[in-house]
């Protein structure tokens, strides 16, 4: 059976010192569910380890890493600084998410870029074996699966991109879009979440690469690249337990306790431009002045995940929803209410599923987002099947969860509408509504999503073989 070697940026832990000790912190992203399979003790995973480790330290690490079959791809402050922070997230991050007044194009963000892929490809070199099956992982390593096939000529190479591909008129205006492209064609089989992105993608191919392609197969020299869209899905059993774990009942009767009989409108993203938090709290603001007699009912639950803090944007966005926050509650709170609770931090997983149980709505309204696993998470933890979402279109998820209420994130009006048809929705209606949803999102968990995957990777591999 030939092992699979996992390749993402960031491992499924992150190392963490304690008390001059390195430890583990384990993640709780659907990834790493979705690969851990029966055969796992095989696998490999190749990444980042999450922080930067002193040189006199890598050896020792990385071979304690090892035996836990994971391989630390360690960097330096400086690669941090231009290869995850200046072209993956100043240059690739805004670009694809529609943000292209972010995009700052500096040639040493590139440089960093390419050399920063080269490492990885060195690093998967110290652990591979002929026959194993590499499985690249989104926009901080598009230059990988090329470099891989030129070490591994014969090896099976996919890639999936975890965040959208933008329109080709938006692409084209990268100026490393001929390699970018490239890079990723190495693979057998490249995965997106929705067939838009699969479109935009070959699009791309065809005008910048001159490449052409028939059902989503790329013809290259000598081999074929086949491209298609696989939805993510999440660990669907654990979010619909853990509405039973007594951790998350404690957590839901004092929250229940501490909001009183308001209804609860939820709130959950990493804090990024792309999610469009700062127009979702406007548009709070806006129904609250629109349906006054709301006021005092409703509260909105505003949880912010901290990333990338140190990248401007992030900054300035941060200070900006700060602010609206704060102008807000000034307006409107009473000694009884406050219409924003704001949390800036990561909550625990039992936290989490008792906040997605209580919550009345969930109000999801990115401006451009590649799947949304909060959304599918949201609904899956609500066995009681009761509860609104609310879903920007814009977002990948958007064309699974045709029941949920769907909304142009851009379009203040439109969310407000949404929200009083939300709160005023029948029992009958929610229940139905979640039903269905439910329906998909368990059969086509991330487990069957990495196995769909992976199949697929397998029959594009063997059509290659077959017409050398
Ligand atoms: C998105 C990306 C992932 C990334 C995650 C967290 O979901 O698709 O690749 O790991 O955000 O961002 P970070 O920059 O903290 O890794």
């Amino acid at each position: 059976m030939p092992r699979l070697i996992t390749i993402s940026n960031r491992l499924p832990i992150s190392v963490k010192v304690k008390e001059g000790e390195f430890v583990y912190e384990q993640s709780v992203g659907g990834l790493a569910t979705g690969l851990s399979s029966t055969d796992a003790k095989e696998n490999y995973w190749v990444g980042w380890p999450g922080m930067t480790i002193k040189a006199d330290d890598q050896a020792a690490l990385a071979a304690r890493m090892n035996k836990d079959n994971l391989q630390p791809v360690f960097l330096t402050d400086r690669e941090y600084e231009n290869f995850y922070e200046g072209f993956s997230n100043k240059i690739i991050w805004p670009l694809y998410h529609y943000f292209k007044q972010y995009a700052s194009y500096k040639k040493t963000y590139w440089e960093a870029y390419r050399q920063v892929n080269e490492r990885f490809c060195e690093e998967v070199q110290k652990i591979a074996r002929p026959d194993d099956v590499f499985w690249v992982h989104d926009y901080q390593l598009m230059l990988l699966p090329k470099m891989l096939r030129e070490k591994f000529p014969d090896a099976t190479i996919g890639y999936f991109l975890h965040i959208p591909f933008p329109s080709y008129e938006l692409f084209r205006s990268l100026p490393w879009r001929k390699e970018v492209l490239e890079g990723i064609l190495g693979a057998d089989l490249v995965g997106f979440h929705t067939y838009d992105y699969v479109r935009h993608f070959l699009s791309a191919t065809t005008r910048i690469l001159g490449l052409n392609h028939s059902l989503g197969k790329v013809n290259m020299a000598g081999r074929i690249a086949e491209v298609d869209s696989f939805p993510m899905g999440i660990d669907y059993d654990k979010f619909a337990k853990a509405v039973f774990e007594k951790e998350t009942i404690r957590e839901i009767i004092e929250l229940r306790q501490q909001l009183g009989k308001d209804k609860i409108i939820l709130s959950v993203d990493r804090l990024d431009y792309s999610k469009g938090i700062l127009q979702r709290i406007q548009a709070f603001e806006r129904f609250l002045e629109r349906y006054p007699e709301w006021q005092g009912q409703v509260t909105l639950l505003l949880i912010l995940v901290p990333s990338r803090a140190t990248v401007d944007q992030y900054q300035q966005l941060k200070e900006d929803i700060d602010q609206a926050v704060g102008r807000i509650n000034g307006k409107f709170n009473t000694l009884r209410w406050t219409p924003i609770h704001y949390f800036y931090r990561a909550l625990p997983f039992n936290t989490l599923a008792a906040v997605y149980y209580m919550a009345d709505i969930a109000l999801i309204t990115p401006f451009r987002d590649g799947m949304n696993l909060i959304a599918k998470e949201y609904i899956a933890t609500k066995t009681d099947q009761t509860g609104v979402l609310i879903l920007s279109e814009m977002a990948g998820a958007a064309k699974e969860l045709t029941e949920a209420i769907l909304v142009n994130p851009d379009d203040p009006h439109d969310i407000v509408r949404a929200i009083h048809k939300a709160l005023t929705m029948p029992a009958e209606e929610q229940m139905a509504r979640n039903t269905a949803m439910q329906q998909t999102l368990r059969r086509y968990n991330v487990k069957r999503w990495s196995e769909v995957f992976l199949d697929r990777l397998k029959e594009a591999r063997l059509s290659t073989e077959k017409i050398k």
